[in-house]
């Protein structure tokens, strides 16, 4: 007679996880761009931070270059959705190259508050990354007035010129608990530092780890699909690791799953990254199950129905 097991194996599975609506527009963008203008078209740097997304798009004829001056001249060029700085539009318009703009709309809207502050004259406080291609393009708006704070730990060292005119702006795919520790500790020392007019945090990066808080809660690992560059993915299994996972591993591919990770586990979470196909969730699902956790519980912590438009290069022209 088998006796029911005390300890029951059971997936919870995030959600909303992966594709976020920015994403999809970039990766959509290079895929009508080489519909429309056929191979190869150029892309500056990873349209978006995941292996996967770009090894295929790189077998449609993408070609991924770091910076403009590895692309041929007139050539079709796609700015990847992370942004890019006025000094990268301009040596790609110095070479007479047709560019198409996949930066996430969400991005741009960092862009345009950059923009304002520092024609108003603010010192900004850009929370981000250093070397993250979205801090370097959003501080290329305003380079005499952005000065990068990466971290908590990073702030006693903040210098400004008038503490009376700070303001704070944000990478999107950002720890919320970790920039709000930031942003503390920066209004600490500069008591009218000044707010963001809305939220730089993107809603997607908000989302997956609300989702992966209630998740980890609940599970004693938790598998976050995800490159290691992308930002958002990496925030995943720090929050998962603040909220009461015993142990979170991030993955490209199902294969990197060990064995050995599920020594006395009886739940396992799962979520993925915003720039993550699902395909790839998917991947993992039938690993985990192979290891005999087939027991999946959706844990819905919002609705997700945000869509955005695709590049006005790539619209349907109207007739005039
Ligand atoms: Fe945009 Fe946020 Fe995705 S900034 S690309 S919606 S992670």
């Amino acid at each position: 007679v088998e006796m029911p097991s005390p300890n029951p194996k059971k997936v919870l599975l995030a959600s909303p996880r992966g594709y976020c609506a920015g994403v999809d527009r970039a990766v959509i963008t290079v895929e009508k761009a080489l519909e429309t203008y056929g191979a190869p078209v150029y892309v500056r740097k990873e349209i978006v931070h995941n292996k996967h997304v770009v090894s295929t798009l790189e077998e449609a004829g993408a070609i991924f270059v770091d910076e403009v001056d590895e692309v041929p001249e007139g050539s079709h060029l796609v700015f990847s959705a992370h942004g890019v700085s006025p000094t990268v539009v301009a040596s790609a318009e110095a070479k007479n190259m047709q560019t198409i703009d996949a930066t996430c709309p969400l991005v741009t809207k960092v862009h345009r508050e950059a923009v304002r502050f520092a024609r108003d004259d603010y010192e900004i406080l850009l929370i981000g990354h250093v070397g993250h291609e979205e801090v370097e393009g959003t501080a290329g708006e305003a380079p005499d007035h952005v000065t990068i704070v990466d971290g908590p730990h990073a702030v006693p060292d903040i210098e400004v010129k008038d503490p009376n005119k700070v303001v704070w702006l944000s990478q999107t795919t950002l720890s919320v608990d970790e920039t709000m520790e930031t942003v503390r500790l920066l209004r600490e020392r500069f008591p009218n530092l000044q707010d963001p007019p809305s939220d730089d945090i993107c809603y997607a990066t908000q989302n997956r780890q609300i989702a992966i808080k209630k998740v980890a809660a609940n599970s004693d690992l938790v598998i976050v699909v995800g490159s290691a560059n992308s930002s958002n993915s990496v925030r995943l299994v720090e929050v998962a690791l603040e909220y009461g996972a015993k142990a979170s591993y991030r993955v490209d591919f199902a294969d990197e799953i060990q064995q050995e990770w599920f020594d006395g586990v009886s739940t396992v979470g799962v979520t993925s990254g915003a720039s993550v196909p699902e395909e790839l969730v998917q991947d993992v699902l039938k690993v985990i199950a192979t290891a005999g956790y087939t027991d999946i519980e959706e844990v819905k912590t919002a609705e997700e129905d945000l869509i955005f438009s695709l590049p006005k290069e790539l619209r349907p022209k109207r007739a005039s």
